[in-house]
């Protein structure tokens, strides 16, 4: 898709209006992963360069369009600051006479943060009010927000069609990475999904069918697919109504070349804890009172050599329930297997995804993927082959 980037919009002298993604972790009032607040770095440095005023904008938890004290984006300004290495200005409203006159005393080389943009109903509903709100502040809309561009909301949608428009830093970066791994990849392209549950990924798994040479599905929603073909998954997690579905994904994947694998063996327990007795069983053999909690070895090195194969690889959702050692043994050995073919060029990898990212980040080697989306919703989304509003306003 064709937009412009910073590069292309003239900013001197004008007030910026950056969407970015600021809804992140809190604790006891201190943010505790900073990692969406650095990398907007780049986009608010790029348009003071060009001689902008760069005035942020984003939400922050779901306030349901009225404000809620405890989601004042003012909690994330000392961490903002940090980050940008300069003060940033708040006004406490992010339209009306409190965003004007923050957005007016502002000198060159000044930055402004407004508040929640829903604290507004009008934010959710896309109102033209809203937008037209937003868009009266500046004379330029930057969206640097990935992850909240399958939101078709005010800040996101409706003020880009207002103001000259352009993807930041971050979104061109995202856009770019995604479009590697899924748009226009170099094949094989492997795709590993796990999770709990198939319910939630039906549209994800139809696309990808169509998209990618291997399907690796793992975690939870496996079981749900051994079920299907009539193996015994005792007291696992398994959607069991969901066996026709399972049935219907693995004939469309067979008839369209899509190669779908599926865990030849697992670690299996009697008991969901931290270092809950386990064992390794073949995949046919999981006892009656008994869960699957993980991929097992055997598993691990048949989709090493899946990897191997492949040129591409788009990770979202773990293989087993890697909150809880021992059965996060599966997700960190692929991925570090991930980690070493990318770090000897051999694959371009790309994962996304909340929990995804987490778990990657506790095996420890989210730093060597190629790239990690920081979207959660919108990197699924954007699997499951949908256009996301925020992108597609900026075409
Ligand atoms: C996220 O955290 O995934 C994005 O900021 C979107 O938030 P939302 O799911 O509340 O729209
Ligand atoms: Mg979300």
């Amino acid at each position: 898709m064709a937009f412009k980037t910073i590069d292309d919009v003239d900013m001197a002298g004008k007030v910026v209006l950056v969407r970015v993604d600021l809804n992140v972790p809190v604790e006891g009032g201190v943010v505790t992963d900073t990692t969406r607040i650095d990398k907007i770095v780049p986009t608010v440095k790029d348009i003071l360069g060009k001689g902008g005023k760069p005035v942020l904008m984003a939400h922050f938890g779901r306030p349901k369009g009225k404000p809620v004290p405890e989601m004042s984006l003012r909690v994330v300004l000392p961490a903002l600051e940090a980050a940008l290495g300069r003060p940033v200005a708040f006004a406490e409203d992010c339209i009306g006479a409190p965003a004007k006159r923050a957005v007016a005393a502002m000198a060159a080389g000044d930055v402004a943060l407004l508040e929640n943009t829903r604290f507004h109903a009008g934010e959710e509903e896309n109102d033209p009010a809203m937008a037209a709100g937003l868009a009266a502040l500046g004379q330029v809309y930057v969206n640097d927000a990935f992850s909240a561009a399958h939101r078709a909301h005010a800040s996101t949608e409706g003020v880009a069609k207002l103001l000259p428009s352009a993807a930041g830093r971050l979104m061109e970066e995202e856009l770019k990475a995604l479009n590697a791994a899924l748009g226009h990849p170099e094949r094989p392209v492997v795709a590993v999904v796990g999770g709990a549950k198939v319910s939630t990924k039906l549209d994800l798994l139809g696309n990808l069918i169509g998209k990618v040479n291997h399907l690796v599905i793992g975690g939870g929603m496996a079981n749900t697919f051994l079920f299907a073909q009539g193996i015994e998954v005792g007291k696992s997690l398994a959607e069991r109504d969901m066996a026709e579905t399972a049935r219907g994904i693995l004939e469309k994947a067979r008839a369209g070349g899509c190669e779908i694998h599926l865990p030849v063996d697992a670690v299996v327990a009697r008991e969901f804890r931290a270092g809950a007795a386990s064992e390794v069983v073949d995949v046919r053999a999981c006892p009656v009172d008994a869960m699957i909690l993980d991929a097992g070895p055997a598993t691990v090195v048949a989709l090493g050599a899946v990897f191997e194969a492949c040129r591409t690889l788009i990770w979202n959702g773990p293989l087993g329930a890697f909150e809880i050692a021992p059965f996060d043994a599966a997700t960190n050995a692929a991925a570090a297997k991930v980690a070493e073919l990318t770090k000897a060029g051999r694959i371009i990898s790309v994962a996304g995804g909340g929990d995804t990212v987490a778990a990657l980040n506790k095996a420890g080697v989210a730093g060597d993927f190629t790239f990690i989306s920081t979207a959660g919703g919108a990197f699924l989304e954007w699997m499951e082959g949908k256009v996301l509003p925020g992108v597609a306003a900026l075409g």
